[in-house]
């Protein structure tokens, strides 16, 4: 048994996800205490209630005790870098621009496809390196370096058969950029949809960037459908540059949830609130896009549709850090530091459909929790730019 005592506030987080405003409670303990036994959460109250004989005790005295952070979106595994085209956007290229000259994800396919799996597995284990110690214990991982067959299916097989304490959940992002072998991007979807059977089993989720100039909303429908067939559950990159109705689409084929956001219509946020969907808001992207255009987190939440966040960490947006994400919320969506925490931990969980396993201090969850070196809760967003982590337990052992 592990017993963790002391805690200036344990955010407990309890009772299950969180849509309307006045739902985001953090729910804490002051001088709280959290009694693990083996992976699981046996008991949760105040220090003096868990008095108990535990072989192994932390002590959280001035510090919070939360659940470990979990990021739902994120491309942790390519092969290569893309600094010098910072410096492009910084001259007036954008993203798009980038991409069309054969930079952005394109580079990044060729570099993915000539990597070995063993070369992905080292490069993605020091990602997860930062992620861990950085308080994130359970993450998404989308393929999406291949856009053939082959490379796909390699990058599926390195997120299930790498070893490390951070948790991976699979997506097959088949459909992320049309390569140059395929002439258009209807016949590039007929060939995805073809790839999906192979590699059904290696992913959870299916999802495709969903863009003006990448796969058109029709498109996205047919090969999320498609992808249903096999047992996937649909996500989808939405409205990051234009809305051209992929929300929509997104909550006709019953996605899980809709990513990015930030163009989103007020009509089609409309239509979002009728549905379970959730909204994952990643404001690290518009930062490196060197953007001052974020989602609009407020009305999301006035909305009453759930809103998780996470990094997009990918070679464009290169942060492993929940931390960074929380503060750039806070800046720049105008997020308060419960709703923030909140989407970084339950509501990220629901993302991607753990809410009941992870996410929260509850008895009978997975013991996935951080202590972090700060008084209160909002000190999270407010203190930024250092790693607030002090130790990070993963299933009940103590990882970081
Ligand atoms: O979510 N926008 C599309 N896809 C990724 C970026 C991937 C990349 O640039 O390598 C995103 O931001
Ligand atoms: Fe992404």
């Amino acid at each position: 048994m592990l017993l963790i005592k002391n805690a200036s506030q344990l955010l407990t987080l309890e009772g299950g996800i969180r849509r309307e405003a006045e739902d985001y409670k953090l729910q804490i303990i002051e001088n709280g205490a959290v009694l693990i036994d083996g992976d699981k959460i046996v008991e949760v109250g105040t220090t003096r209630e868990l008095k108990s004989s535990a072989e192994e005790e932390i002590d959280a005295s001035g510090q919070i005790v939360m659940p470990g952070f979990v990021d739902p979106h994120t491309h942790l595994i390519f092969a290569g870098s893309r600094e010098d085209e910072l410096y492009l956007k910084l001259k007036g290229y954008s993203y798009l621009d980038i991409l069309k000259m054969g930079g952005g994800i394109l580079r990044t396919v060729r570099a993915t496809r000539a990597a070995s799996k063993e070369q992905l597995m080292v490069e993605a284990k020091k990602r997860m390196d930062y992620m861990l110690a950085n308080g994130t214990t359970t993450a998404e991982a989308k393929s999406g370096y291949g856009l053939d067959l082959e490379t796909e299916k390699k990058m599926l097989e390195v997120i299930k058969e790498i070893q490390h304490p951070l948790e991976l959940v699979p997506t097959f992002l088949g459909a992320h950029a049309l390569p140059s072998e395929f002439k258009d991007s209807g016949e590039f979807i007929e060939y995805m949809k073809g790839v999906i059977p192979h590699i059904k089993d290696l992913a959870k989720f299916i999802d495709i960037f969903c863009e003006k100039g990448v796969f058109s909303a029709e498109e996205s429908r047919e090969y999320l459908e498609e992808g249903k067939k096999f047992g996937l559950i649909p996500k989808i990159h939405a409205d990051e540059i234009c809305d051209i109705g992929c929300t929509r689409v997104a909550v006709d084929v019953g996605a899980i949830s809709a990513d990015h956001l930030v163009k989103t219509s007020k009509e089609s946020m409309e239509y979002m609130a009728q549905s379970d969907i959730i909204a994952t808001l990643l404001p690290a992207t518009p930062y490196m896009l060197l953007s001052h255009e974020y989602a609009p987190a407020r009305r999301f939440i006035e909305h009453g549709i759930p809103v998780a966040l996470a990094t997009d960490l990918n070679p464009n947006c290169y942060t492993e850090s929940m931390q960074m994400v929380i503060s750039l919320a806070v800046t720049q969506m105008r997020m308060s530091a419960e709703e923030a925490i909140i989407a970084s931990t339950l509501n990220a969980a629901a993302a991607i459909g753990m809410q009941d396993k992870i996410g929260s201090i509850e008895k009978g969850k997975q013991a996935d929790i951080v202590i972090l070196d700060a008084p209160n809760y909002m000190h999270l967003g407010y203190h930024f730019g250092v790693n607030l982590v002090k130790r990070v337990i993963k299933r009940g052992k103590i990882v970081y």
